[in-house]
């Protein structure tokens, strides 16, 4: 995991610098990851500062959640992931590494999609695929999964996607017939839209629950473990220290920063939340198992 995330991030954070002569620090302003809002994840600057911030932290999250699945479900020789709002498809190599700690199964079979062509992809593997598809223009979720699913999995994606789309995903969902008698559907939810997350959540589970056996519904998360750094969960958990620093002080870089009263000109005007996560206060997922019923 350190070695993945020391790569990734310093390949992110190089390509980042040399954007920064192109956009500068101040396009960044109005962007908050902790609001609803439209963001256009199709622009590289976006996605840069986007990983350098979140990367290494929801790597973490997805690996503790995929090892947990591992731990309980037997998977006899692969397992099969959709992943929906997959970004650069991060949870795949989450689960490569949970496999690689459990021993077993040997292979992961993933298809993630996601609305927007992102760099960074996680693997060139042809058991890996990621494709460009806005759900709203997906009629028929056969041509795109080749395999029985296992689980669906919202990398903290569910509540990004918009309303009408949701509606579309959950019919897609709902008829298509490829999936393993035990399906397990994941979401890794923000905490500044847990409400939101968790009612989507419920939404597609009630329409499933017509044709599937509720076996289990369970949040996980780690807020109250006496943890404060993600090291203290994953060992191998590290966040490259040069780029924390850089981060950190990307402040001082707007072209309005007023040293003297350590903000910008105005306080509204301020690149804010810079930091990247490095605590475990973020981690939560819910996990709904569903088994096939009996006819
Ligand atoms: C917060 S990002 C999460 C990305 C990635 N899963 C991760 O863990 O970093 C949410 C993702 O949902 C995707 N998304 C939002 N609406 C979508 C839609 N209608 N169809 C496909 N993907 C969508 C966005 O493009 C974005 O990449």
């Amino acid at each position: 995991m350190r070695t993945l995330i020391d790569n990734k991030m310093q390949s992110i954070y190089r390509d980042f610098r040399l954007n920064l002569t192109r956009y500068n620090v101040c396009y960044l302003k109005n962007l908050d990851f902790t609001k609803l809002m439209d963001i256009d994840y199709s622009n590289e600057f976006i996605q840069q500062y986007y990983l350098l911030r979140f990367y290494p932290a929801y790597l973490a999250e997805y690996y503790l959640m995929y090892s947990e699945i591992l731990e309980e479900e037997k998977y006899d020789n692969s397992i099969n992931i959709l992943s929906i709002g997959s970004g650069c498809g991060l949870d795949y190599s989450a689960m490569k590494l949970a496999i690689r700690d459990n021993g077993y199964p040997n292979d992961i079979y993933y298809q993630g999609i996601d609305k927007y062509q992102w760099n960074y992809i996680e693997s060139r593997d042809v058991k890996f695929r990621n494709i460009c598809a806005d759900i709203k223009n997906i009629d028929n979720l056969k041509e795109i999964c080749k395999k029985d699913i296992d689980i669906i999995i919202f990398p903290k994606s569910i509540g990004e996607i918009n309303g009408y789309s949701f509606n579309k995903l959950i019919n897609l969902l709902v008829e298509y017939e490829n999936y393993n008698e035990k399906l397990i559907i994941l979401s890794s939810e923000r905490q500044s839209f847990l409400n939101h997350d968790r009612n989507r959540l419920k939404q597609l589970n009630d329409r499933f629950i017509e044709y599937y056996d509720l076996e289990n519904n369970l949040t996980i998360y780690y807020r109250t473990y006496n943890v404060r750094g993600i090291n203290n969960l994953i060992k191998e958990f590290k966040y490259p220290d040069n780029i924390y620093q850089y981060l950190n002080n990307l402040h001082f870089q707007c072209l309005n920063y007023n040293k003297r009263k350590s903000h910008c000109k105005s306080p509204d005007d301020r690149l804010d939340r810079t930091r990247p996560i490095l605590t475990a206060e973020h981690i939560v997922w819910d996990q709904t198992t569903l088994k096939l019923k009996e006819v």
